[in-house]
C-alpha cells in the first residue's frame, strides 16, 4: 500500500493539445520548489514529457542491445506482461528541471501494453486487476527508495486503457482546458465516461473479492476525485489606465462556458456516484477553478528546445532564430519577457499551492 502522504494526480483531458504535458512538467517543478518530492510518470506513448525533460538524452534510454527494454517504463511493464525476467524501474532527472523531480519515462511500446488489456476478460472478471492497477505497483516500487509527496501522471488525449490504468491508481485528477468550445464539450464527456470506468472497476473488484475474500489489496484503488480545472493559454491586454493586464473578453466568455460545463460535469459525477462521490468537497471555489496560465508565446518554444521549465528560462540564453525571424535574434531576454517569465512562475506556484491545499 502507498503511504497516505503520497498523492497521485492524473492530468487529463480527452481533448488533445490543451497543455497536459506542459502543465505536468511545470507544475511538478513548482511543487518541488515548494519543498515537495515529485515523481512524474509519462504514460503517454507520444513521450512528449520525456522528450521535453530529457531532450536528446531521450534517445539513449530507448531499447538497445545492452538494455533490450531500455530504461523507460517498458523495462517494468514488458517483463510484467510476459511474466518473465525482472521488473526494472528506472527514474531519470532533467538537467534543468528541479533536482527533486524524478521522471519515469515513456516508450511508444505503451501502445502494446494498452492493446493487450481487455476490459471484458481482465477487468470485469476481476482476473486481471493487477494489469489495471500497475501504476500503483510502479509507485510502490519507486517509493521503496524515496518517499514521494506527489506523483503526477501525464496521459494521452483519449479514453484508452492507459487512462483507465492511471485513473484507477490516482487519488485525484485535474483537467487542463484551453479557450475553445471543444473543451466545454470534452469536459462533459469526462463526466459521462468516468462514472462508467469506475463502475466497471467496482464490478471487477466485486468479482475479485468474492473469489479472494482474504485479500483486500484493491480496496483503496479506483476512486479518483475530480480536484479542479486549469485554464491554459489565454490572452491578456493591459488597458492604458490600469497597472495589471486583464484577460481578453473572448477568453473570459470561454472560461465561463467551461466553468458551467465543469459544474454540470461535477453534478453528474456526484449523482452517479452518490455512495462514493468522486468530487473533492473542500474545493478552491464553486467553479473548481485551480488557476490559469497565460499564452506563453515564444517562451514555451524556448522552454521545449532548452529542456528548461519556464521558471528557469531567464537564466538561459534564448534560442537564436536568425534564419526564421531576424528581428528576434537576441542573446538576452527583453524586459517584457523577463516579466512574463516571472508572472508564469507565480501562476504555476499558485496552482501548486492549490494542489498542496486541496489534494490532501
Ligand atoms: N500556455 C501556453 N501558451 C502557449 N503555448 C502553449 C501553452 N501551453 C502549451 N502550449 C503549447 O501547445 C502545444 C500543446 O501543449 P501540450 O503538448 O502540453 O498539450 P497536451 O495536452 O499534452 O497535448 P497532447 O494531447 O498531444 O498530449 C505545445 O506545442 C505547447 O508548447
Ligand atoms: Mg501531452
Amino acid at each position: 500500500m502507498l503511504p497516505k502522504r503520497t498523492k497521485v494526480i492524473s492530468v487529463f483531458n480527452n481533448k488533445g493539445g490543451v497543455g497536459k504535458t506542459t502543465i505536468t512538467w511545470n507544475l511538478g517543478d513548482a511543487l518541488a520548489r515548494q519543498g515537495k518530492k515529485v515523481l512524474l510518470i509519462d504514460f503517454d506513448p507520444q513521450s512528449n514529457l520525456s522528450i521535453a525533460i530529457l531532450g536528446k538524452r531521450f534517445q539513449n534510454i530507448l531499447p538497445s542491445p545492452n538494455t533490450p527494454y531500455g530504461t523507460t517504463v517498458r523495462a517494468f511493464l514488458q517483463p510484467f506482461l510476459q511474466n518473465d525476467g525482472q521488473l526494472q524501474l528506472y527514474t531519470h532527472k532533467g538537467f534543468h528541471t528541479h533536482h527533486d523531480v524524478d521522471l519515469i519515462a515513456s516508450d511508444a511500446w505503451l501502445n502494446v501494453y494498452s492493446e493487450s488489456l481487455s476490459v471484458g476478460s481482465d477487468l470485469l472478471t476481476g482476473n486481471g486487476l493487477e494489469k489495471y492497477s500497475i501504476i500503483n505497483r510502479i509507485i510502490e516500487e519507486a517509493n521503496s527508495s524515496c518517499y514521494y509527496d506527489y506523483v503526477l501522471i501525464d496521459l494521452p488525449p483519449s479514453f484508452s486503457n492507459l487512462v483507465r490504468i492511471a485513473f484507477y491508481s490516482s487519488n485525484y485528477f485535474i483537467v487542463p482546458c484551453t479557450s475553445d468550445i471543444f473543451c466545454s464539450y470534452c469536459v462533459e464527456l469526462i463526466g459521462e465516461t468516468l462514472p462508467r470506468f469506475i463502475n466497471e472497476w467496482q464490478l471487477g473488484c466485486g468479482q475479485y473479492n468474492r473469489n479472494n475474500p482474504h485479500n483486500q489489496k484493491y480496496l483503496n484503488l479506483g476512486k479518483p476525485m475530480f480536484a479542479g480545472w486549469i485554464f491554459n493559454g489565454y490572452d491578456t491586454r493591459k488597458p492604458k489606465n490600469k497597472l495589471k493586464g486583464e484577460i481578453m473578453v473572448a477568453d473570459q466568455l470561454m472560461a465561463s462556458n467551461i466553468a458551467k460545463s465543469v459544474k454540470r460535469f461535477a453534478i453528474r459525477i456526484e449523482e452517479e456516484t452518490k455512495n462514493d462521490p468522486l468530487i473533492i468537497q473542500n474545493k478552491p471555489n464553486d467553479m473548481f477553478y485551480f488557476g490559469g496560465i497565460e499564452d506563453m508565446n515564444i517562451l514555451i518554444q524556448n522552454s521545449m528546445w532548452l529542456n528548461c521549465p519556464i521558471t528557469k528560462l531567464s537564466k538561459m540564453e534564448p534560442v537564436k532564430l536568425r534564419k526564421i525571424r531576424p528581428l528576434r535574434n537576441r542573446a538576452v531576454w527583453s524586459q517584457n519577457q523577463v516579466d512574463q517569465i516571472q508572472k508564469l512562475t507565480i501562476a504555476f506556484l499558485q496552482i501548486a499551492n492549490n494542489i498542496i491545499k486541496f489534494c490532501i
